[in-house]
């Protein structure tokens, strides 16, 4: 008998998983301060293109491959082609990365939560934060060490054990039932904080720094840069994610016509986002007298140490500071289980496991690993690196050598846009190919070309150069080493691999 693959009980469920993806802590915390340090208003213009040519027609590319060949992204890249497959497994690595720090994020953030009732952070947020809380030590110190610190062990056991939990359910009754709830109640907590956000005195005052257009901007090729870096980052597009829950799709899917909707919502949340959270710098450069510009500083300060800083002076900070965290908890978990579901649904279908071994073989591994690296005192130096180096370098050549195999090597874009065509509302033309076998390989190539040469010469935050070496470069050529031996791994006696018919189209099992 071959193992059964989960599957989504219709589009709806599939819809709000993949918002359930796509909206994370980048729109929470990434998108304002990209769009603020790149040209403010004008920023909309590079954004809009880059989402027009690049993300969402590499959505596309995502659903057409995980729900024609459906598989995970190993399988489904080895049914296209037997010499794919490395690609497949490349994704899934990369999300094996990602998801070992993601959960470090989240437990911050549950502590913040609840923080807020008490504000326990004080009058010095940015002591409190790297001090007493995560005692980090700084850049210049990173090393690898097993200092460990309780405060930050125990909600990140807590976040591997509700990760676990929620993907042993399965996917319709783990992944998309959780995302059914989480979702509406993340939109209702964010736009209570937008609209409290837009009373704090100042607010106005922020929104202008952020809409201010400076066209001048758009002459600068780091603007385009951040713009599509920002859209393939936020959109989950090239992980494996959009990837593997389209292969949990029926047959018979509007597969573009939910990837319009699943893009925009996940815009319509990034602009929401930036507004209430310059409102609330606008606030804050005023209550604490200064520039705008030296409040809103981006990444991970702006969550947790401008935030509390906020929650400190507001009239309603607690209700700010539940309301800010709580939507960082549900916005991140439920991107935080599309990234282990890659590397579950990658193991279930090559050793034709079930669920619930399938989850627990990779489910408890990395949360020990997660464990034994990320809740220490070099854990935010960690976090840093291997979050710069998987996103700049490894998500960026995994998408750059997959499109061009795709469209140059395997002349496999014809054959995608059929399948999407196919029961599809919205149609993709030709124009669909060249984006994705000419646009998106230039500016992925142009991206990739500059940020190596900008990291040779610069090196990495400040941070010993050994340490970049291992955790940076090492980790990136790893995962490429190791997607090889994975590919090498046979497929086991349950796993249906060539189950496909003449059309191409998947024999039922
Ligand atoms: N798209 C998510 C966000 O905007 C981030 C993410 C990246 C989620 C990769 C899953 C995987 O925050
Ligand atoms: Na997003």
């Amino acid at each position: 008998r071959k193992a059964n693959r989960g599957a989504f009980s219709g589009r709806n469920a599939f819809i709000f998983a993949a918002i359930g993806s796509a909206v994370g802590l980048g729109n929470i915390w990434r998108f304002p301060y990209v769009a603020y340090s790149n040209g403010g208003g004008s920023f909309i213009l590079p954004y809009i293109i880059a989402l027009v040519t690049a993300g969402i027609p590499l959505l596309f590319l995502d659903y057409a491959i995980g729900h024609r060949y459906r598989g995970s992204a190993p399988l489904s890249f080895r049914r296209l082609h037997r010499m794919t497959e490395p690609l497949g497994w490349w994704q899934v690595m990369i999300c094996f990365i990602i998801g070992i720090y993601y959960a470090l994020i989240l437990a911050w953030a549950i502590r913040y939560f609840l923080f807020s009732f008490t504000k326990e952070w004080g009058d010095d947020p940015a002591t409190f934060f790297t001090e007493t809380f995560t005692h980090s030590v700084p850049a210049e110190e990173a090393t690898f060490g097993l200092d460990f610190v309780p405060g930050v062990a125990i909600p990140l056991i807590l976040v591997w054990v509700g990760v676990i939990g929620v993907l042993i359910m399965g996917v319709q009754k783990g992944i998309a039932r959780f995302s059914g709830i989480f979702m509406p109640i993340l939109v209702v907590m964010f736009v209570i904080l937008v609209i409290v956000a837009l009373t704090l005195p100042g607010s106005g005052a922020g929104l202008d720094a952020l809409f201010t257009p400076d066209w001048g901007a758009l002459t600068d090729s780091s603007v385009w840069v951040a713009a599509y870096g920002q859209i393939f980052f936020s959109l989950s597009v090239a992980f494996g994610i959009m990837l593997t829950y389209s292969s949990y799709l029926k047959k018979d899917e509007d597969l573009t016509g939910s990837g319009l909707l699943v893009g925009f919502s996940n815009s319509s949340f990034e602009i929401l986002a930036g507004i209430g959270v310059f409102a609330a710098l606008g606030f804050m450069a005023q209550s604490t007298g200064q520039p705008i510009d030296e409040v809103a500083g981006g990444g991970i300060g702006l969550a947790f140490i401008a935030f509390p800083t906020i929650i400190n002076q507001a009239p309603v900070g607690a209700l700010i500071g539940v309301l800010f965290f709580g939507s960082l908890v549900f916005a991140g978990f439920t991107s935080m289980i599309s990234i282990i579901e890659v590397i579950i649904a990658a193991i279930q279908d090559k050793l034709g496991l079930n669920r619930v071994p399938a989850t627990l073989v990779v489910g408890v591994p990395m949360a020990v690993v997660s464990l034994l690296l990320f809740p220490t005192t070099t854990g935010m130096n960690l976090l840093d690196i291997t979050d710069a180096f998987v996103n700049n370098f490894g998500i960026v050549a995994v998408a750059l050598v997959a499109t061009v195999t795709l469209s140059a090597g395997f002349g496999a874009l014809p054959t995608l846009r059929n399948h999407l065509n196919r029961s599809s509302s919205f149609k993709v033309g030709r124009i669909w190919q060249m984006f994705v076998g000419g646009v998106a390989p230039i500016v992925l190539g142009y991206i990739l070309i500059n940020e190596i040469q900008r990291t040779v010469a610069e090196g990495y935050g400040g941070m010993p150069g050994w340490f970049v070496n291992v955790f940076g470069w090492g980790m990136v050529i790893a995962l490429v080493v190791m997607a090889f031996l994975l590919t090498s791994i046979p497929w086991g006696e349950r796993s249906n691999v060539h189950v496909l018919d003449s059309d191409g189209d998947l024999i039922p099992p």
